[in-house]
């Protein structure tokens, strides 16, 4: 059963859960023995729902923090500059940074925000993004972490929005487009 104005599940909790354990795992080899601790930044709003598990799967001490970004003007166009809606609380200078995203479509947020960030001078900075359109993507970003590779379409669910709704599904769903 699938909410109205879903189309169909893409991605199901099970394979959900799969997913954040093997990010998990990968983040916790990556940084295993760090002398300080991680600085794990959600890109608010989209990352919250995923990040909160992958915390809980990652085994190495860590802080948390969150960034909140927004486009000038109207939202559709995703090739307009970028404001700090909402910025760190935390200085990231010579920390280890990991960027949690919930996905990465055309790569503008991503690699705005990558950059803003290396502009304070991480000792560090990786990114971790739960899902990856690759099809759409004009500005190239390396995803050191990635959940699933998608196809083109439009989706919702476990964090993801359409004009905010659908982020309390616990499944990642294909919105209808009729
Ligand atoms: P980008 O700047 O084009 O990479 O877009 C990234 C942002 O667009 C993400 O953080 C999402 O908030 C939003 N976005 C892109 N594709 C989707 C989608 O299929 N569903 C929901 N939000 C999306
Ligand atoms: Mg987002």
């Amino acid at each position: 059963m699938v909410e109205a104005g879903i189309d169909r599940v893409l991605i199901a909790e099970d394979e959900i859960a799969r997913t954040v354990r093997r990010l998990g795992r990968e983040i916790t080899a990556c940084y295993a023995g760090i002398d300080r601790e991680l600085v794990v930044v959600g890109l608010l709003r989209g990352a919250f729902v995923f990040m909160a598990d992958l915390i809980r799967v990652i085994r190495v001490p860590l802080v948390v923090d969150f960034i909140s970004v927004s486009t000038y003007g109207d939202g559709t166009v995703s090739s307009g500059a970028l404001k700090v809606a909402m910025d760190l609380e935390q200085t990231i200078e010579d920390r280890d940074v990991l960027l949690v995203e919930d996905i990465v479509d055309t790569g503008h947020t991503f690699s705005h925000v990558i950059r803003m960030l290396q502009s304070r001078r991480p000792r560090s900075l990786k990114v971790c993004a739960f899902l990856d359109k690759p099809s759409r993507r004009t500005c190239p970003v390396a995803i050191d972490f990635c959940g699933i590779t998608i196809p083109d379409a439009f989706v919702c669910g476990y964090g993801l929005d359409f004009a905010q709704r659908y982020r309390n599904l616990p499944y990642v769903g294909v919105l209808k487009t009729d």
